[in-house]
């Protein structure tokens, strides 16, 4: 008997020290201490020990029972401690890891130059007007003393539609309608920015379709003195404080005397030196402008002898061309986020 315990202990012993795992362990437990385990088909046997044998034999017994179910308690603590290691290893979080990178959309350069343009405008009080990119012959032309055959009309190859209507060759236009809505009334001081649409070709200064923002200021004692500050101020305002404008005689039908003005190379300021924005010459074009027509203030309503004025009409992928020093106009319209994310 007490040999027979020795062997089932020593088996024990054994089994639970190479249990690699809960599971295993616990199927150790059932096979030594379960109901029908092996220690107790040992105890079914103590009939057979003699009476004075079974005290001995019995306290032996119980023994190897409290040695078998310590071994187990500590094993089964071993393995749990191993078990919560493993999973805290495999659901361990590396906070070092880089984050992923959140790509955040950003506004297209022409978007910030026509805010831009906007602010500078609204500070100084113009109110920011709009008018139809299908527009009729008579807003576009007409209104703006350009007659039917008149042969200035030729400069602008237009997209027509019908005979009366078209794509609007320049937001001109809107000047005579915001006339016609304040039907007479002085004082007007407003922008119109938008698109326009001319059959041009598509190239690195050329594009069917552009922006530009007029300006049309009219009241008693308007003259072409408030023509130049404004045209000054802003072009320092947009620019930098160090531009300069310089004004050409030059001929729109809509304005008497018209000009173009150009503005002082924000990039060489007129230095050279291979300048790729001027090409040293110093000064770029950037808009039309003049004095308000006296027939284009009477086909609107206002009385020419008793209020003047004065507008002008900005391309604005082209101050935006001039301000970022971008030499190629299609780049406004590929989409290219390498070069978009540069603003
Ligand atoms: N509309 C002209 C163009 O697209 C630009 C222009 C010139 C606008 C003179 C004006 C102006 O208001 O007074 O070429």
């Amino acid at each position: 008997m007490e040999q027979k315990i020795a062997e089932m202990r020593a088996a024990a012993t054994a089994e639970i020290s190479s249990s690699a795992d809960l599971k295993a362990l616990d199927a150790v437990r059932v096979k030594f201490l379960g109901k029908k385990g092996a220690l107790t088909s040992l105890l079914r046997g103590m009939n057979q020990v003699s009476a004075e044998e079974r005290p001995k034999i019995g306290k032996i017994v119980n023994e190897a029972r409290a040695e078998i179910e310590s071994l187990i308690a500590a094993k089964n603590s071993e393995l749990k401690a191993a078990a919560l290691q493993d999973k805290l290893a495999s659901e361990k979080i590396d906070v070092t890891l880089p984050g992923r990178k959140i790509h955040r959309g950003r506004l297209h350069p022409l978007t910030l130059t026509l805010n831009r343009i906007k602010e500078i405008f609204i500070q100084m009080g113009y109110s920011v007007e709009t008018g139809p990119e299908v527009e009729t012959d008579y807003f576009n032309f007409e209104a703006l003393n350009l007659p039917k055959d008149h042969p200035a009309r030729d400069t602008q190859d237009s997209f027509y539609i019908t005979e009366e209507i078209l794509l609007r060759t320049q937001t001109s236009p809107v000047q005579a309608r915001t006339m016609q809505k304040h039907t007479g009334n002085a004082p007007i001081r407003m922008i119109a920015p938008g698109r326009v649409y001319r059959r041009d070709d598509f190239d690195a200064s050329h594009a069917p379709m552009f922006h530009q923002v007029e300006a049309l200021v009219i009241d008693r004692g308007i003259t072409f003195g408030d023509l130049i500050g404004t045209l000054d101020f802003f072009c320092k305002q947009f620019f930098g404080e160090k531009a300069n404008i310089r004004l050409r005689p030059s001929f729109f039908p809509f304005v008497e005397p018209g000009l173009e003005c150009d503005v002082s190379c924000p990039i060489c300021h007129g230095h050279g030196g291979g300048c790729k924005v001027c090409h040293d010459s110093g000064w770029l074009e950037i808009l039309g402008a003049g004095v308000v027509h006296p027939k284009v203030l009477e086909m609107s309503g206002y009385d020419s002898s008793v209020v003047s004025g004065f507008a002008f009409g900005l391309g604005v992928e082209r101050v935006c061309m001039i301000k970022y020093a971008i030499d190629d106009l299609r780049l406004f319209f590929e989409n290219d986020l390498r070069f978009l994310n540069q603003f």
